[in-house]
């Protein structure tokens, strides 16, 4: 795995980029990401480019040794061009348009846009993509950070009519799939639909289906417009682009199937303060970050990734900016944080950013040198990753107990429809990841297309459109499998199947549901240590009743191999519901002490301790050490030989 970090040499002076390069090396960073917002300095003027400043950075790059990873500049239009066009601009779901002064202000249906988007990207190609030091690109930076894959824009819904007829051909046939009968929303033509937003209640949760399903493809086809630009200017280079962290807003299999490397920003402590954990959680992690968030994100982008290439293309090196509350991370988590990184098989693992700037936006970010360009605490953290990395070597395949399967329209329904505060497929998705993961399991996030022979268990936590070929898939598969609520419980177009829920995977469980009902906390059914919080099936058939609550209700149903759980999956319920399965599969579990999270991999088992305290391995932890020690400190990494 190699190390980088991402770069402005237009932030700094002239004078300081050798120095720059030159501790970046010693530090033992091999890659350098640079130019990804640089468009008003790459073309000052409209038609004027500026390359002496880029050609030069490229050069003291790359003399010193560093593999480049350009940019495209287009998530940061300049001010001249959104002057020349002033409806490219994305509107939000008020209807007010997104302002210029900060980045992401483009609409992703703006043909006019798309047109600059491409020209810049060949500018940029044509210049440096024959370069030796540029090994790869990077297309724009983070589609959808700040809620901008949705516009509202006249742009965004004129090609939404066209995508809509692409899609039903008639209008009669989008009127029968969305059942508009329904408050006389039948349509007489294409162009009579209008966006799902403004309107009086809730939009037809089919138009939203739709309209999310339109506005990631429109990511998917400007990114598409780059890559194809890219390709033909740079040939052999690797195409990555950076995900975010439990971000939902496009479908990243299907971008990730135009990329090489599918990237990731991983900012563990911004995470647990931004998104849904406990406050008791939020305290105990608040400088290591929960041990499954970094994890996660791996396995769930591994899964995304064609060849299953994947990396870090901005890991957080101390305070950020944006959450709210920005601790600094203990020492060693940084160097943790790389580690485990190369554990999950990532190919790079890339700091952001190399120094922190003292002006603008994020000026309280950190970075691995301080604004007056001394060594912050991280430097030393990277310097001692690069040197483990070295020892270790290739760490070997990943070894594979259980499949996960995540779709992302799954999420966009729960967020649709979530019928119960907070009920997300994505959170039942990580929920699932945590408790098999504190049972010392490797998990993988795949998606409903994916090949499942290698696996011994296959967990569905919430997939409400089950494909076909999924189900064939799973009344093949030999192991176990574990089906979890409202799974099969629509059609593409988000209508309820004939046969009722589960759908197409009726003859696999061998049940119907009859009823669905969401529960307001409290409202609950104790079981025997456990409880149906959250939500609850009632069902029908044959299947046997495994784990039934004190008043008879029924939390999860088994036939044969399959599992189905009727409740949502949390807490002490989730975690009888996996230990049986895994115990039936075969898979070999070691309740894992708090804070502990261990990875196999074909040649290592990585244990990371997550925790602020001292932590002893459990016996079952067995193995030769090659770093670290059986007693692991706070923040440290244990790597056996396997
Ligand atoms: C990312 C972004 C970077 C930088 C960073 C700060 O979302 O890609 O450009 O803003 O966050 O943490």
């Amino acid at each position: 795995m190699q190390l980088g970090v991402c770069y402005y040499p237009e932030h700094w002076p002239r004078e300081r980029w050798e120095t720059d390069a030159r501790m970046m090396a010693e530090t033992g960073l091999s890659r350098v990401r640079i130019g990804e917002f640089a468009w008003s300095r790459i073309e000052p003027e409209p038609g004027q480019f500026n390359w002496q400043w880029l050609d030069d950075a490229v050069e003291v790059l790359h003399a010193a040794g560093l593999g480049i990873i350009m940019g495209t500049p287009t998530a940061t239009p300049p001010k001249w061009l959104c002057d020349s066009m002033p409806d490219m601009v994305a509107l939000d779901r008020h209807g007010r348009p997104r302002g210029f002064g900060s980045r992401r202000h483009y609409c992703f249906s703006h043909a006019g846009y798309r047109e600059q988007s491409a020209r810049i990207t060949r500018a940029m190609a044509e210049r440096y993509g024959a370069h030796p030091g540029v090994v790869s690109w990077q297309t724009d930076n983070e589609y959808g950070c700040h809620d901008t894959v949705q516009s509202f824009s006249t742009s965004a819904r004129d090609a939404f009519r066209v995508w809509l007829e692409r899609r039903y051909g008639q209008i009669e046939a989008l009127n029968r799939a969305w059942g508009n009968v329904f408050w006389s929303m039948e349509y007489r033509n294409f162009a009579e639909v209008e966006l799902p937003n403004l309107t009086v209640t809730e939009a037809n949760p089919a138009h939203w289906l739709a309209f999310r399903r339109f506005s990631s493809d429109q990511v998917v086809s400007f990114n598409k417009a780059q890559v194809a630009i890219l390709r033909e200017h740079s040939p052999g280079r690797d195409i990555t682009h950076n995900a975010m962290g439990f971000y939902t807003g496009y479908d990243h299999h299907d971008l990730a199937a135009d990329l090489d490397v599918l990237g990731w920003d991983s900012y563990p402590l911004g995470f647990l303060e931004q998104f849904r954990f406990s406050a008791s959680d939020k305290l105990e992690y608040a400088r290591q970050g929960h041990p499954d968030i970094a994890a996660f994100h791996h396995d769930l982008y591994r899964g995304c990734a064609r060849d299953k290439r994947w990396s870090v293309l901005e890991q957080q090196p101390g305070p950020v900016n944006w959450a709210r509350h920005n601790p600094a991370p203990l020492l060693g988590m940084v160097g943790l944080w790389t580690l485990e990184a190369a554990a999950h098989g990532a190919e790079m693992v890339s700091y952001f950013r190399w120094r922190q700037a003292p002006f603008a936006q994020e000026q309280m970010h950190a970075g691995l040198l301080r604004p007056d360009g001394a060594p912050a605490p991280a430097l030393a953290e990277a310097k001692d990753a690069a040197s483990k990395l070295e020892t270790l070597g290739p760490i070997g395949e990943t070894c594979r107990d259980v499949a996960l399967i995540f779709a992302y329209d799954a999420e966009w329904m729960t967020q649709i429809q979530p019928q119960g505060e907070g009920l997300s497929a994505l959170w039942a998705l990580f929920d699932f990841y945590r408790a098999l993961r504190r049972l010392g399991v490797n998990v993988d996030i795949v998606p409903p297309t994916a090949d499942l022979s290698d696996y011994a268990m296959v967990v569905v936590p919430c997939l409400p459109i089950v494909p076909t070929a999924l189900a064939k898939a799973l009344e093949q598969f030999q192991g176990q499998i574990v089906i979890g609520p409202r799974t099969g419980s629509r059609d593409a177009d988000f209508c309820m199947p004939d046969n009722l829920a589960p759908g197409s995977l009726s003859p696999l469980l061998n049940l119907t549901v009859t009823r669905s009902e969401s529960l307001a906390p409290g409202l609950e059914h104790a079981g025997d240590g456990w409880a149906i919080a959250r939500w609850l099936d009632h069902v029908e058939g044959d299947a046997e009743p495994e784990l039934t609550a004190v008043d008879g209700t029924v939390a999860c149903w088994r036939n044969g191999k399959a599992r189905y759980l009727a409740s949502w999956p949390q807490g002490a319920l989730l975690d009888e519901v996996i230990t049986r399965a895994c115990g039936d599969a075969g898979i070999a579990t070691t309740p894992l002490p708090e804070g502990l999270r261990i990875r196999r991999t074909g040649n290592y088992l990585f244990a990371f301790n997550y925790s602020a305290g001292e932590i002893a391995l459990p016996d079952a932890i067995e193995g030769e050490v090659m770093i670290g020690s059986r007693t692991m400190l706070p923040a440290s990494v244990t790597v056996f030989v396997r």
